[in-house]
């Protein structure tokens, strides 16, 4: 197995290695180096829908996805697809899976399927090397701080998508979501401090209106976004990223308008969350 960073802060691809056979030492190999580096490129997979399944439930629990399109053969999976003819794509603007719910999913293993000719990479950013580059003052400012965070206003009726051309083909308009977590958390396995906030999903403090968090909120994505904390995904044929949401945000480049593009993905169990 051969490591090489994306970029100095964010990301490895990973070499050497057939995720369909991997288990055991390799396996755990594999996870270490994505709670750390957040997320992990591997090329020239030979991924079968049903290895996929397999190799998710070797990590640990599959979470089924309650508002994207299922696979209709293989419900684990969740289709994050767009025609040639939408404008909308799923996970268009930097947000972290999950965070709505009060044990977020840990991550994602995504396998491209089907490829425009160019375009549709994946950003993503490292919230340890976000809240490492946090002066000492807002540090302390947000120690001790929880925030709120819910899907609703994204997925219900009349909610974001749903005004868009990819809200017909959503699910679970009808569910109610929120939870409150640490501002800044340790990572379950690695222990390091994680900025834990984001655009979509965050509303505001514990005990602050939204008018009262924003300004803080705002101080603290920006930060998130240096682009030192951040890498990009370019997918091909045979790419498959799996990544932590703990550990990084990330946002679905929405620049082939005119192409199709579908990527098959399946949502990891995680864990409570703690400062
Ligand atoms: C997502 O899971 O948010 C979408 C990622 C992608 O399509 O690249």
């Amino acid at each position: 197995m051969r490591i090489t960073p994306l970029a100095p802060a964010c990301g490895i691809e990973i070499a050497g290695i057939q995720l369909a056979d991997t288990d055991g030492d390799e396996l755990e190999a594999v996870r270490q180096a994505i709670y750390r580096h957040g997320v992990a490129v591997f090329r020239s997979q030979d991924l079968t829908p049903e290895d996929h399944i397999a190799f998710a439930r070797r990590w640990g629990g599959i979470d089924i996805n309650n508002y994207f399109p299922l696979n209709d053969a293989w419900p684990e999976i969740a289709l994050v697809r767009k025609s040639a003819g939408q404008q909308t794509n799923i996970g268009g603007a930097w947000h972290t899976d999950h965070s709505y719910d009060q044990v977020p999913a840990m991550g994602s293993i995504l396998v491209a399927r089907m490829l425009p000719p160019r375009g549709g990479d994946t950003l993503f950013a490292h919230m340890g090397a976000a809240y490492d580059s946090l002066p000492d003052d807002l540090k302390d400012e947000i120690e001790g701080l929880e925030a709120f965070h819910t899907a609703d206003h994204v997925y219900r009726e009349g909610g974001l998508y749903a005004q868009t051309d990819i809200g017909g083909e959503l699910r679970g308009q009808d569910l109610k979501t929120g939870a409150v977590h640490p501002v800044a958390i340790r990572h379950p396995q690695t222990g390091r401090k994680l900025l834990y906030v984001n655009r979509a999903f965050t509303i505001h403090f514990v005990g602050r209106t939204r008018e009262e968090s924003l300004p803080l909120l705002n101080r603290l994505y920006d930060a998130a976004l240096s682009a030192d904390n951040q890498c990009r995904v370019q997918w091909e044929p045979g790419t498959v990223a799996i990544w932590d949401n703990r550990t990084t945000w990330h946002n679905a480049l929405n620049d082939y308008h005119g192409h199709a593009r579908e990527m098959h993905r399946i949502t990891l169990s995680g864990e409570a969350l703690a400062a």
